[in-house]
């Protein structure tokens, strides 16, 4: 379920998406790593709002409950609190683990750092145990540094385009 090596032409193809519509790109972003990675069940992006984390676009099967979490809070608040990504390869045995989804067995946060600071993080849930690797981490955080790319020219809040 792992990604095996680090996809070089999706970082590419990511590149292409946020240079030619940046302002669409969180969304397009969300929505290509939704579509050509099976093990990317529910893929979303959360913005840091003052001292919490506000849902961005997200795409999977279901919407979450989760849509602000406080800084520090979660999986997603630890990532945050820290500026390092976050693998849990069994949520059940994490305690700071905050429910969304019962098919969901592991997790990636990783943060989009700009500015010499967290501005928001990359989340994903996969349906097996252990669906993240280092390969997973080292392609979402390329993913995240050319998302960093867009601040702060590109609002990036939970407000619709
Ligand atoms: N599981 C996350 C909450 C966000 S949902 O996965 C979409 C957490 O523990 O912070």
């Amino acid at each position: 379920m792992v990604l095996q090596a680090v996809d070089y032409d999706a970082v590419c193809e990511i590149g292409k998406i946020i240079a030619e519509t940046p302002r669409e790109a969180p969304a397009r972003v969300v929505e290509y790593l939704s579509d050509r990675f099976s093990h990317y069940d529910w893929v979303g992006i959360y913005w840091v709002e003052g001292r919490d984390l506000v849902l961005g676009p997200w795409k999977g099967p279901e919407a979450t409950e989760h849509t602000r979490i406080p800084i520090g809070t979660g999986v997603c608040g630890a990532a945050a609190a820290s500026g390092r990504t976050e693998i849990v390869p069994d949520v059940r045995a994490d305690a700071r683990y905050l429910a969304c989804f019962a098919s969901t067995r592991s997790e990636i946060v990783v943060p989009i750092r700009a500015g010499g600071r967290v501005i928001g993080e990359i989340d994903i849930d996969g349906r097996t145990l252990d669906a993240f690797g280092p390969a997973d981490q080292e392609f979402l955080e390329a993913v995240a540094a050319l998302l960093a790319m867009l601040w702060p020219a590109v609002p990036m809040t939970s407000a619709p385009a």
